[in-house]
Order: C-alpha cells, then structure tokens, then sequence
C-alpha cells in the first residue's frame, strides 16, 4: 500500500491533495502593524463552545504580529480571487506593505477586514499552541461572523502555483 512506510510524503500529499482544503486570508494587528496572508492550515475545532484554529508560519510576519494580537480574521476568498490570493500568499509584509493598496476597515482590535472578502469569522485568540511544528495554532472564539457573496471556495489545488512570500522555517525569535 503506498504511503505505509516509504513515499510516506508523497502519499500524504496525494491525499491532502484530494481533501482539497479551501483556503482562506487570515489578517492580524497588533496596534501599530497590520498584515495578513494567505492560509491552507485552519479548521472548527469546538463545537460547544465554538472554536476556530488556524495555523501560522513562524517564519510570516502574520504570525509575529499575531503573537502581540487579541483578534484575528479569517476571510473566505473564492476561486475566481486568484490574484487577490497570490497578493496575500506571494508576497511578504517585510518587503511591502500589502494591504497599502487594498480596501480594508478596523474591526475588534483593530484587526483589518478586508472589504474584497466580505465572508468572515472574526475571533478572540483563546490560547496559541505551540507543538514545536513550523506552525503555530492560534485557536479562535468567534465573536463576529458574516456570511456574503461567491461561496466558491479557492481550494488549495487552485493554489499551490503560488510560491509562498517566506519559505516555511522552524527559525524564530522566542
Ligand atoms: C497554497 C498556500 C497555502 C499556505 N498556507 C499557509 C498556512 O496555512 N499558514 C501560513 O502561515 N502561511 C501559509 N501560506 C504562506 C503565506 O501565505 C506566505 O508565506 C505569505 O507570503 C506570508 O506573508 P507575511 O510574511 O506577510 O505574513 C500558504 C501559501 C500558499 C501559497
């Protein structure tokens, strides 16, 4: 059976592949910065209460942010966005400021929400759970919810012909 023991990683990819996670924006401020990007890694993880985990790069500047963050937005972005998504996951808010040239407004603490993507949780961080992966879980209590537009999800197979902005390191500064 393939993926027992070798081509392992290739099978969990091919199986990843075929789950098809849709992606989402993630956004975060901490008072002075802002910045968001583009995530493949967040799901419900509570019912009663509800909870929201996603994941973040230790290497994005989104997570450094996030750190110092009370809320966080998880936006929904449709596969016809494809550039919108390339914007946010290509690029890096330590070499440009990506949300200088979109439309955005302050929502529970100051986090940005992003006028292009109206369909939105948006959460108070609960706890950050750090299991020494190269990414950290930020789980979420949604205190806002809007439900809008599209509803055809970019999915990761849709996504995985953008290079992301920083390269996955375990590298970090705590
Ligand atoms: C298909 C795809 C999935 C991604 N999933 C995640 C993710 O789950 N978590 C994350 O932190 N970054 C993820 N990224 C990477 C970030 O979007 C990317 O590195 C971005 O440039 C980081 O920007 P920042 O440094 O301004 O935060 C993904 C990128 C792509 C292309």
């Amino acid at each position: 059976v393939a993926g027992v023991t070798e081509g392992l990683g290739a099978a969990y990819d091919d199986l990843v592949a075929r789950l098809d996670a849709a992606m989402v924006v993630v956004t975060a401020a901490d008072g002075d910065e802002r910045d968001g990007c583009l995530v493949g890694f967040h799901s419900q993880m509570g019912l009663d209460p509800r909870r929201y985990v996603v994941w973040l790069s230790v290497a994005n500047r989104t997570y450094r942010i996030a750190q110092r963050a009370t809320h966080l937005a998880v936006h929904a972005i449709d596969a016809d966005q494809h550039d919108l998504a390339e914007h946010l996951g290509g690029l890096t808010g330590d070499d440009v400021d990506k949300l200088a040239d979109l439309e955005w407004s302050p929502g529970p603490g100051g986090v940005p929400l992003l006028a292009e993507l109206p369909a939105r949780l948006v959460g108070r961080i609960v706890v950050a759970v750090d299991a020494e992966a190269d990414h950290v879980g930020f789980v979420l209590d949604p205190v806002e919810v809007v439900v809008a537009g599209g509803g055809d999800p970019l999915r990761l197979t849709q996504a995985t012909d953008i290079t992301a902005g920083h390269p996955v390191e375990r590298e970090r500064d705590v």
